[in-house]
């Protein structure tokens, strides 16, 4: 079954243009000072380009790295409509998360848009926490974002018979008045492997078509889904130690009704 990374003009319809979490990413290279940056999971450069605006200013390279053909190309295309000087210091790599060592080593890596959702076995989130801490530098930040655990929502499709509601959760229209997008989601939930099953339907309209017929299709999603305790874990297991936790893209602190969780854990100074 075709994921929406099959199709990444729409997930870049799908995300709209000036979400507050490019916003949060770009202040946070330069609170963190970092000057060589890895994003894991880069996909359409929704995050990698308005970063790599920035890298002529700041000093910053910045390295994305994805497993989709397809959305490395969606990422290429924009950058091409950089200055040169910004491109320049851009590099896109296709790798799997789990197994790529930046050398030189970064100062800090960032997975968004909980993509590392899509690891689900704990192996190979170990797997993707080491590769992290061996390609950092003393010092440097590893920060990972997902989205918290949506108990309401499990908790329906776990209702006896189970019940899987299907919610209208996106609405998008393209800048350009073009297309609209309306996004259908449901989840199922297994508690006993944290794992959610979550099938998402897409109405695409042309809005200037009279005839008003969308184009249809299903995008499917198995992901992990982690718990607050549980990131604390793999990041102190792996050898970080964890720096800052915020529960929005503003910098606020994690709270019960945070939708967000950032986590940002630190490679040590030294091994001792
Ligand atoms: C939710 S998207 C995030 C894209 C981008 N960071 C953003 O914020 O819009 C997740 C991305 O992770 C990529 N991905 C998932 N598993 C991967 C893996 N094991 N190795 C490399 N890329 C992976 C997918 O191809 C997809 O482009």
């Amino acid at each position: 079954m075709a994921t929406i990374y099959t199709r990444p003009e729409e997930y870049d319809l799908e995300h709209g243009s000036g979400e507050e979490d490019i916003a949060f990413y770009q202040r946070l290279v330069q609170r963190l000072e970092a000057r060589r940056i890895v994003e894991l999971g880069c996909g359409s450069g929704r995050i990698t380009v308005p970063l790599a605006e920035l890298a002529e200013a700041h000093d910053l390279t910045i390295t994305g790295i994805d497993l989709s053909d397809d959305m490395l190309d969606q990422a290429r295309g924009k950058l091409e409509h950089l200055a040169p000087g910004c491109r320049a210091r851009v590099r896109l790599q296709r790798h799997d998360i789990r197994t790529f060592v930046a050398d030189p080593p970064a100062d800090a890596i960032i997975v968004p848009c909980s993509t590392l959702a899509h690891v689900l076995e704990l192996e190979d989130q170990l797997q993707v926490w080491r590769a992290a801490y061996a390609s950092l530098v003393p010092g440097g930040r590893f920060v990972v974002d997902l989205t918290m655990p949506n108990l309401p929502a499990y908790a329906d499709s776990m209702a006896s018979p189970p019940r899987a509601l299907v919610e209208m959760d996106i609405d998008q229209e393209s800048d350009d008045g073009v297309h609209r997008l309306i996004r259908y989601k449901t989840t199922r939930y297994e508690p006993h492997r944290q794992r959610a099953y979550v099938h998402f339907l897409y109405d695409r309209f042309e809005v200037r078509d009279d005839d008003e017929q969308a184009r249809r299709y299903v995008s499917d999603f198995e992901s992990h889904v982690y718990f607050p305790r549980e990131l604390q874990l793999l990041f102190l297991y792996t050898g970080f130690e964890i720096e800052a936790t915020y529960g929005d893209y503003r910098y606020g602190r994690l709270k019960r009704t945070s939708r967000e969780m950032v986590m940002v854990g630190r490679r040590p100074l030294s091994n001792a």
